[in-house]
C-alpha cells in the first residue's frame, strides 16, 4: 500500500503533468512550517528556470487543477511560488482505516528483497559478556528485525570468538589446577568424561585468573600459547576440554541473550571457519595476491586515493599462525558458500574499522566475493559513563552485562515501589520489562556511530525521550481500550472518523508517516529513526489524550473514531518497539 505522502505526491505530480510540466516536480514533503500547513510542494520554484516562467504562475496553474480534489482541505499558493497543503480529515481517516488493515501498516517493502547475513553479538567464549558486547547485540537485533519487516531474508549469526589465546589460557590454567584430568594425559585413549570439570562461575573465575597470570608469568604465557597451538592442531584431549568450555559457556550466553530479547539464528564460531583457511590461502598465493613481507604472508590493500595508511592485510604471521583477519576472510568464504548473501553486515565496535577495511579489500581483490556480495561495516560508538570515559563499574572494572541489567531492573523496581500499585511478583516482572526498554531505548535512540553516555536516572525516567515513557503511553492506551471493551463495545468494530480537533489531526498525521519513516530507517539501517518517530507519535497521542474526553464522549460515532485512532496508535507503537527489540507490560 502506498504511503499517505506518496498519495499526495502522486496527486500533485499528476497535476503538474496535466499542466504540461515534468511530473517529478510534484514531490511533496512534510511542511517545515507546521503553523501554516501540513505538507508543501516546492516544485514550481524548481521548475521556474526550466520553463522560463515565474514560479508563482506555475504554482497557480497546478493549484487550480487541485482546488476541488477531495484529498485536500486547503491547497494554496504562497509567494514566491510555494504550494501549501492541508489535507482533508476524511481522506486522512480513510487512509488510516486502510493502514490499520494492512499487515505492514502502510510501510511498503522494496521490490527486490535481499538475502542478508548480520554478524552481531560477537562475544568471546569463556569471557563474561560485558557492556562492549551490549551495543552490538542491541543494535544488531534491531537491524535484523527492521530488515525482516521490510521483506529481506535475514540470518543473524553470533560469530562466537572461540579460537584465540583465551582458550589456551583456560586450558593451561585448568591443567595447573587439576593435572590429573585425562585431557592432559597423552597416553589416554578412553572416552572423556561427559561432565565438564568446571561450572560457569568457575570458568568465569578461571579466565581472568589465567589472563592476569600470563601478564606477569612469562613461562605460563608461553605454555598458554603452546596450548592454543596444540588445540588448533586438533589435539584430542584439548579438543574434548574445549568442547566442555564451549558447552558451559554457550549455555550461559544463550541465557544472557534471551534476557536481552536477542535471538540468533546461527551460533557459528570462529573455529567453524578454520577448515576453509588452507585452500583459501593456497588460492591467494597461486593468484599472486598473497606474498611474504617481513616473514608474514600478506595481501596489499593500500589504494592510491587513501588519505591514511592502510597496512597490508596479514594472513599468516611469521610463525605460520593465522589471525583475526584470516578467520574473518575464511568466514566470508563460508558464508558465500552457504548463503551467497547480497549483503554481509557487521555490527561491531567502530574501533575495528581498519580491520574490516583490510578484510573487505582483501575479499574484493582476491575474488572471494563477487560484485553482488556487498560487505558493510556498521561501526558503533562507545557507551561512556557520566565522566565521558568508557563505562566502568564503581570499582573501575569491566561492568558485566548481567550486573548492568540487574542494576537497571532494581532501579526501576525501587521507583515503582514508591507508589506500589501491584503485587510483588508482577512488580518484579514489570520492572524487568521496563528496565530492558530503558536500556535498549537509551542506546538505540542515539545514532549508532556516536558515543553516548549511559545515564541510568535519565534512561529510567517515565518522562522525556525514554523507553519507559513510550511504554507508559502504550499502557495508557491499553487501559482506555480495555475500559471501552468492558462497557460492552468491540474495539475492532470502531471506525476511523475525520478528526474533531487539531490535536487529533496531528496524531493522525503522525501515524500516517509510519511508512516513510520505515523506508528511511531501513535504507539507512537506523533504529534511531524509529525512536525519534515513536517519541513524536507518543507526544502527539498524549497531547490528544489530554485535550479530549475519550471515554466520557456521548456521541458513539465520535467515540468510536477516537477508539479506532488510539487502537491504531497502539498497534504502530507496539510494532515499533518490537522492531527495537522490547515489549510493553500490561500495567505499570
Ligand atoms: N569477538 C570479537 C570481539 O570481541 C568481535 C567479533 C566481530 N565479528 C567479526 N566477524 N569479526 O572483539
Amino acid at each position: 500500500m502506498s504511503s499517505f505522502m506518496n498519495l499526495i505526491t502522486d496527486t500533485v505530480s499528476a497535476a503538474f503533468a496535466a499542466c504540461g510540466y515534468e511530473e517529478t516536480l510534484g514531490r511533496v514533503t512534510v511542511s517545515n512550517r507546521p503553523d501554516l500547513c501540513e505538507y508543501q510542494c516546492n516544485g514550481a520554484m524548481a521548475g521556474a528556470k526550466q520553463y522560463h516562467k515565474a514560479p508563482f504562475v506555475i504554482a497557480e496553474e497546478v493549484v487550480a487543477k487541485l482546488q476541488d480534489n477531495a484529498l485536500f482541505e486547503e491547497i494554496a499558493v504562497v509567494k514566491p511560488g510555494f504550494i501549501n497543503i492541508k489535507v482533508s480529515g476524511a481522506a486522512l481517516a480513510a487512509h488510516l482505516e486502510q493502514m490499520g488493515a494492512d499487515a505492514q501498516y502502510g510501510a511498503s517493502k522494496p521490490e527486490q528483497s535481499r538475502r542478508i547475513v548480520i554478524d552481531y553479538g560477537g562475544p568471546n567464549v569463556a569471557k563474561p559478556l560485558h557492556v562492549g558486547h551490549l551495543r552490538s547485540a542491541i543494535i544488531g537485533e534491531s537491524i535484523k528485525r527492521i530488515c525482516r519487516f521490510m521483506g529481506d531474508e535475514v540470518v543473524g549469526d553470533v560469530h562466537l570468538g572461540d579460537w584465540g589465546l583465551q582458550m589456551g589460557l583456560i586450558i593451561e590454567e585448568v591443567k595447573e589446577r587439576k593435572p590429573e584430568l585425562p585431557y592432559f594425559d597423552e597416553s589416554y585413549t578412553g572416552d572423556y568424561p561427559k561432565e565438564a570439570p568446571f561450572t560457569i562461575s568457575e570458568l568465569e573465575e578461571i579466565y581472568p585468573c589465567a589472563s592476569g597470570k600470563s601478564k606477569v608469568d612469562e613461562a605460563f604465557a608461553a605454555k598458554a600459547h603452546d596450548a592454543t597451538v596444540k588445540l588448533q592442531q586438533g589435539d584430542r584431549g584439548y579438543t574434548a576440554l574445549w568442547n566442555h568450555i564451549m558447552n558451559v559457556s554457550v549455555t550461559d550466553l544463550k541465557k544472557n541473550y534471551d534476557n536481552l530479547n536477542v535471538h540468533f539464528d546461527l551460533w557459528k564460531k570462529e573455529s567453524d571457519a578454520q577448515p576453509y583457511i588452507p585452500d583459501m590461502i593456497e588460492q591467494m598465493k597461486a593468484d599472486g595476491f598473497a606474498h611474504i613481507s617481513n616473514g608474514a604472508l600478506v595481501v596489499d590493500v593500500a589504494e592510491e586515493e587513501d588519505t591514511r595508511e592502510v597496512p597490508p592485510c596479514i594472513l599468516l604471521k611469521s610463525d605460520g599462525a593465522s589471525i583475526y583477519a584470516t578467520t574473518d576472510l575464511a568466514t566470508i568464504v563460508e558464508r558465500k558458500k552457504l548463503f551467497d548473501p547480497d549483503l554481509i553486515l557487521y555490527v561491531v565496535d567502530k574501533r575495528q574499522e581498519m580491520h574490516f577495511l583490510q578484510v573487505f579489500r582483501t575479499a574484493r581483490k582476491t575474488g572471494i566475493v563477487s560484485e553482488k556480495n556487498e560487505l558493510q561495516f556498521l561501526g558503533f560508538g562507545t557507551m561512556n559513563g557520566r565522566d565521558g570515559k568508557p563505562f566502568k563499574t564503581r570499582e573501575g572494572g569491566v561492568m558485566r552485562l548481567e550486573k548492568l541489567i540487574a542494576d537497571i531492573t532494581e532501579a526501576v523496581y525501587e521507583k515503582m515501589a514508591e507508589n506500589r500499585t501491584m503485587e510483588e511478583e508482577e512488580m518484579r516482572q514489570t520492572a524487568k520489562i521496563i528496565g530492558l526498554a530503558a536500556l535498549k531505548y537509551g542506546d538505540l535512540s542515539n545514532q549508532a556511530t556516536k558515543d553516548y553516555v549511559f545515564d541510568l536516572d535519565r534512561f529510567i525516567s517515565f518522562e522525556g525521550n525514554t523507553g519507559p515513557y513510550i511504554l507508559y503511553t502504550i499502557v495508557r492506551i491499553k487501559s482506555i481500550l480495555k475500559k471501552y471493551g468492558d462497557s460492552g463495545n468491540r474495539v475492532e468494530d470502531a471506525k476511523m472518523q475525520a478528526p474533531q480537533n487539531p490535536e487529533e489531526k496531528d496524531l493522525m498525521l503522525s501515524l500516517s508517516r509510519f511508512g516513510e519513516m520505515m523506508t528511511q530507517a531501513y535504507s539507512e539501517l537506523a533504529p534511531h529513526k524509529i525512536c525519534a518517530y515513536i517519541y513524536e507519535l507518543a507526544n502527539a497521542f498524549n497531547r490528544f489524550y489530554h485535550g479530549t474526553r475519550i471515554l466520557a464522549e456521548e456521541d458513539a460515532g465520535k467515540q468510536a473514531g477516537y477508539i479506532a485512532l488510539i487502537s491504531l496508535t497502539r498497534k504502530v507503537l507496539e510494532c515499533c518497539i518490537d522492531l527495537l527489540g522490547f515489549t510493553a507490560p500490561e500495567r505499570m
